[in-house]
């Protein structure tokens, strides 16, 4: 497996992700699919603001991608960040997610510009609540029915893990 930054051409394959977990999951919370615009905009929004876009690469094919983002907009959060990890269900449970969120850290505390790592995941998402606790993210937050889809209320889990640096 190779995790490596994200480029344009991934992004065909990121947009396929994308789509289908806001078709068939509660992990997006979006109910209308996306252009190839809309990914294209993202990765030119990440990209100028110094924000990583990583690609786990399994046989020549993009498995998954993580990135993080401020995670509000406003100026006083620009230490903060939430972050994301999607992989493909043809390549699930072979270590993807753990080695993007791996590196997405590694890069997090190499910029010395993250204070706060917040994941914001639907409380079913059990896959996902482990992995984030097996990198010391801890619960700091439960949002009861803040979201609906699929005919359901769904609940936000806020998870969080903070490193050191010198604002
Ligand atoms: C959550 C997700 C990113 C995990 O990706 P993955 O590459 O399969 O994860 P890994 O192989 O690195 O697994 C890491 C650990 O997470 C846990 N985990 C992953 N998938 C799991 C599952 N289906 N059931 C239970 N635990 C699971 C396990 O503890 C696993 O370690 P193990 O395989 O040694 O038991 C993937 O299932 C996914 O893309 N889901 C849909 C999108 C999503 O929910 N993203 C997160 C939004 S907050």
């Amino acid at each position: 497996m190779l995790i490596r930054d994200a480029d344009k051409p991934d992004l065909d394959a990121v947009l396929a992700i994308h789509n289908t977990n806001i078709a068939e999951s509660t992990a997006l919370w979006d109910t209308d699919e996306v252009d190839l615009d809309d990914r294209l905009a993202w990765f030119t929004d990440r990209t100028a603001a110094g924000m990583p876009i990583l690609i786990a690469e399994i046989d020549g094919e993009v498995a998954g991608y993580a990135s993080y983002g401020q995670w509000r907009p406003k100026s006083g959060y620009r230490f903060s960040v939430e972050n994301s990890v999607y992989v493909d269900s043809r390549f699930r449970r072979r270590g993807a997610a753990t080695a993007l969120l791996a590196e997405l850290i590694t890069r997090a505390t190499d910029s010395g510009r993250v204070h706060a790592m917040i994941a914001a995941i639907e409380s079913s998402n059990s896959p996902s609540i482990v992995l984030h606790e097996r990198f010391g993210f801890v619960t700091v937050g439960e949002l009861p029915e803040v979201g609906y889809k699929f005919g359901r209320w769904m609940d936000l889990t806020l998870m969080q893990r903070n490193f050191p640096i010198e604002p």
